[in-house]
């Protein structure tokens, strides 16, 4: 048999075994503890479920995987295994979640952090030695830039020094960091896989025994870990990831393409478009451009909160990655980034039809 395509490792991944009468699921695994003599023991330990969905992520992202509580419990697992006093290189323009954990570290002096524009090659391989992780987004919230990550992680490796991506916004269908070299690829589960807007969760991914280890006991003696019945419903998610992947993918191409020539519309980020600054990188080492784009409006933050509050269709909400398109104006927190622009939309296109999102789009836009 040829190798399984995504669709049909989405739906055969994380089963039980067949045998007469085992079921099709795996169980919601409800133990806090286990009969002595095993390998799990405790359920801060392993757990049955998270196994199940811990398998589907690592036949997508082909590396050991491991779960925890929410995408940040990852990230914040990852930046543990820098020593005291080491370096992490990271874009200074990304979710901003992980920006303020970075700035909360070094001012605590745990670490110290080189921010840079991760679009800009040059400025990340001047900035990489003595670091000990380049932290990479890829293309970044909410802007969509795109690093070249073949070369980044190239040269980063040449060094000595360890590379992990988070790989929320593209999925390992667009890209797979480990195979181009990554040490670990991080998830916000709680998106694309899962996807229904129902669970946070999160993933890191290796091949490395060394640090499969160090993260398992982060997620061990960290305590983030993942609950049986959030597991249960991310691994539902990702039966259907590639199926709403792609048509997500299609309409946000068809969306970007439409905003882009909108009068009301002052500039599109989407790689996929032919216009867009990093669409000519993108399409080198990317097999899809995902399905988040932002947009700026004529105007400014009023007008965008207008356009927001505006949709009837697409939900006036933060997150992205679910079958549901959400959109809000991002410098409404006070934790982004000021060179985000006041009126940019960043929009998770959704799965719903794509001419109902486009007069949905039209009519908010006429509140401009
Ligand atoms: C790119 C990216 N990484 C990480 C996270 C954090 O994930 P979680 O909200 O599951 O903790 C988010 C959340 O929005 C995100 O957009």
């Amino acid at each position: 048999m040829t190798e399984p395509r995504p669709e049909t490792i989405a739906i055969t991944t994380g089963r039980p075994h067949a045998a007469p009468d085992a079921p099709l699921n795996p169980p919601i695994e409800l133990s806090s503890t286990f009969h002595a003599g095993g390998t799990i023991g405790y359920g801060r330990y392993g757990n049955e479920t998270w196994t199940a969905l811990e398998s589907a992520i690592a036949a997508f992202e082909l590396g050991e995987t491991l779960t925890f509580s929410s995408g940040m419990a990852a990230i914040s697992a990852v930046f543990s295994l820098v020593p005291l006093g080491g370096t992490i290189t990271a874009s200074h323009q990304g979710y901003n979640g992980a920006m303020t954990l970075l700035h909360t570290l070094e001012k605590s002096g745990h670490i110290k952090v080189r921010f840079v524009d991760v679009a800009n090659t040059k400025e990340v391989l001047a900035a990489l030695d003595g670091t000990s992780l380049l932290w990479l987004e890829s293309p970044t919230n909410p802007t969509l830039d795109v690093a070249d990550l073949p070369v980044l992680i190239a040269a980063a490796k040449k060094l000595g020094c360890m590379v992990s991506l988070d790989n929320t916004f593209a999925t390992p269908l667009v890209q797979q960091p480990l195979v181009m070299g990554a040490d670990i690829v991080m998830h916000s589960v709680t998106k694309y896989f899962a996807g229904h807007s129902d669970v946070l969760m999160g993933s890191v991914s290796t091949n490395d025994p060394g640090l499969l280890a160090r993260l398992s006991d982060a997620r061990k003696f960290g305590g983030a870990i993942p609950g049986p019945f959030e597991a249960w419903l991310a691994l539902r998610g990702i039966r259907t990831f590639p199926l709403r992947v792609e048509r997500a993918q299609a309409n946000a191409l068809e969306l970007a393409k439409r905003l882009s020539v909108h009068p009301k519309v002052a500039k599109v980020h989407y790689p996929g478009l032919p216009t867009d600054a990093h669409h000519e990188r993108a399409k080198s080492f990317m097999k899809g451009f995902g399905s988040v784009l932002s947009f700026v409006v004529q105007g400014g933050a009023a007008q965008a909160d207008a356009v927001c509050e505006a949709s009837r269709v697409i939900t006036n909400a933060t997150s992205l990655g679910g079958i549901e398109s959400l959109w809000e104006r991002r410098r409404r927190w006070a934790l982004e980034s000021s060179t985000v622009p006041e009126a940019l939309i960043r929009f998770s296109v959704g799965c719903e039809n794509i001419e109902d999102l486009w007069s949905d789009i039209e009519e908010s836009l006429k509140k401009i």
